[in-house]
């Protein structure tokens, strides 16, 4: 590291930004071969990873099989997942459960003997997956979602994240926010490819420069756009803007699914109720208690996620009530408490005892189909530039994503991506010189109001017309209110000095103007999209693919 004025620089062979289950995992996977630098613009932990709750989707039982995960998958995204990305995320996962098993993943165990008193804590050994429980989740055919009780991504995280404080290797940056992506095009250099990225210092104030050979995206996802979401607050689709505004491909924004099942509590901000409660055995209800979920399709309450929240955001416009309710209550109440831990005692703080009350419950934003577009290894359109996890487009998960698939892609994407950067680093370099942020032209504002404001206002609009039941006119509305939002964050973002609310609007609204747009080019209704101008499916099926202006082909998807 050295420094220059307020501004330091930094340099690594591989530049990861976002320390979730993507990041984290190709940080490890590749410190053996390279020096990495991870960095999270708030605390490590603060990603969606740390909040996953039902697990991760993996073929282990001997009556399961890799061809019915990939059919289930398959089922699920409507006809838009990519089969051959289906067939290499599914066929990898047994290698990347193996692997958590090996960092110390603390899954949740069902010994033979003890089966039918559910499931108890074993030490396992990565060469025998049998004990591992399996629970049940919507749209998969068999139970195949290995877990940690109901806290599966903080288990997944702590481990991670101890390897990696522990891995000389690896530095981790907390509190540290990527700006925008360094490119030779951009610095007046021949032969384009990624080389490092601004990253803003909120404690200093600096922005300073990370210089790499390889940078990763691995930011999460966008449902913050949306005013009810069960995401923490970073995930404002940072990746995704600062890939569109270096020249890269985004598609598909137009499926940002909903979860079902978010708690409804007027203090309660964005808990889940995982849908591992319903492959359990929980019910959907109306507020009399009358089921509705075998009105809507043949697999009742698991049903693939789009199909349920439909059918929520339906039953409950018809009826005008705020919420359904969930209900568990005809299961023991050991069994409840032992399975879902971490919801048991988070409802009883709110007042709800779930082993003996319904569960009121909402749909909300939840995950975002659609990102940069990556091929198998996560190369994205701009050499030297990858993205894995929930940022990236890989067209695994199609129109919906199926339960707990999402947390597989991070792995196998950062596996393959790891290898990939392994094969190329001794033939990489970087450029001798980057010159510092420019920060000659701005002022300190005195006008933090507006960020606030437009922050809100987009949250709102995006929910109220871009939500779970699309029309072209409300679509058309939200596109004129970002266009006007977009000018005045630009025009803000030139005039004032950077601080972390701004860069995250000004990536949100950006991302917000990528999902109308991807939504107005849809004319017909396929899985996470609905639109009452066009409900029929369209006989083909065709991924919403969005060209920045500043695009160049390169041979990178080779
Ligand atoms: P994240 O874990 O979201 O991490 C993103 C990282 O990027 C963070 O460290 C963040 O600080 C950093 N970052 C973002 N922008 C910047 C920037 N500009 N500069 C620096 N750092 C930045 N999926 C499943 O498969 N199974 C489940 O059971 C499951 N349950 C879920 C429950 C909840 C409540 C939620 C919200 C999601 C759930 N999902 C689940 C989805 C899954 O958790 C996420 O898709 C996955 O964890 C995303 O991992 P990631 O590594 O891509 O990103
Ligand atoms: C849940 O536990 O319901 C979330 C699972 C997922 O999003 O894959």
């Amino acid at each position: 590291m050295s420094a220059n004025n307020s501004t330091s620089f930094y340099d690594y062979d591989i530049l990861i930004i976002g320390s979730g289950a993507a990041g984290l995992t190709l940080a490890l996977k590749s410190a053996d071969f390279a020096n990495v630098a991870v960095i999270s613009k708030g605390q490590l932990s603060q990603g969606a990873t740390y909040y996953a709750q039902g697990g991760i989707a993996a073929v282990l039982d001997d009556e399961d099989s890799i061809e019915a995960h990939i059919a289930d998958t398959l089922d699920a995204g409507s006809g838009l997942c990519h089969l051959d990305m289906v067939s290499h995320v599914v066929e990898n996962s047994g290698e990347c459960v193996r692997w958590l098993v090996e960092q110390g993943v603390p899954f949740t165990t069902i010994a033979p003997e003890e089966a039918k008193n559910g499931p108890a804590r074993e030490p396992l050994q990565p060469d025998n997956l049998a004990p591992l429980h399996l629970t049940q989740e919507g749209g998969h055919s068999h139970r195949r979602i290995i877990h940690a009780t109901d806290a599966t991504g903080r288990a997944v995280f702590e481990t991670l994240a101890w390897r990696a404080a522990n891995n000389s290797n690896i530095t981790l940056y907390e509190n540290r926010m990527a700006i925008d992506l360094i490119t030779r095009n951009k610095l007046g250099l021949e032969g384009e490819q990624c080389v490092g990225a601004y990253i803003f210092n909120p404690q200093t104030g600096a922005v300073d420069v990370f210089r790499a050979k390889f940078v990763i995206l691995a930011t999460g996802g966008a449902s913050k756009a949306y005013l009810f979401t069960t995401n923490p607050d970073g995930a404002t689709g940072d990746g995704i803007a600062m890939a569109w505004r270096a020249g890269c491909r985004v598609a598909n924004m137009e499926f940002n699914q909903f979860h079902p099942t978010c708690l409804y509590h007027p203090h309660a901000k964005s808990f889940l109720i995982t849908e591992a409660l319903r492959g359990e055995g929980a019910v959907l209800e109306l507020p009399d208690g009358t089921r509705f979920m075998d009105k809507f399709d043949s697999r009742g309450e698991l049903a693939p996620r789009d199909i349920v929240a439909r059918a929520i955001d339906h039953e409950m416009k018809r009826l005008g009530c705020d919420c359904v309710y969930l209900n568990i209550t005809h299961k023991p109440a050991e069994f409840i408490t032992e399975h879902f831990p971490t919801i048991y005692s988070r409802c009883l703080k709110y007042g709800i005892d779930i082993t003996k009350e319904r569960i009121p419950v909402v749909p909300a934003a939840h995950y975002t189909c659609g990102g940069v577009m990556v091929n198998k290894q996560g190369r994205t359109d701009l050499p030297n530039l990858y993205a894995i996890g929930e940022t990236s487009f890989t067209g695994l998960h199609g129109a919906n994503r199926m339960a707990s698939n999402s947390l597989l892609e991070c792995f196998v994407l950062a596996f393959s991506a790891s290898d990939d950067i392994r094969s190329k680093i001794a033939t990489t370099s970087t450029p001798d010189e980057i010159p510092q942020w420019d920060e000659s032209l701005v002022t300190r504002s005195n006008e933090e109001i507006i960020v606030a404001h437009n922050w809100d206002e987009l949250r709102r609009f995006m929910w109220a017309y871009v939500g779970i039941v699309r029309k072209d006119e409300r679509l058309q509305r939200a596109r004129r209110r970002i266009q006007l939002l977009e000018q005045e964050t630009t025009d803000y973002y030139k005039h004032y000095i950077v601080s972390k609310d701004l860069l995250e609007l000004r990536n949100l609204v950006l991302v917000a103007s990528l999902i109308v747009e991807c939504a107005i080019h849809r004319k017909e209704s396929r899985g996470l999209h609905y639109t009452l101008d066009y409900p029929e499916l369209s006989p083909v099926a065709e991924d919403t693919v969005l060209i920045p202006t500043n695009y160049e082909q390169h041979s990178v998807h080779d």
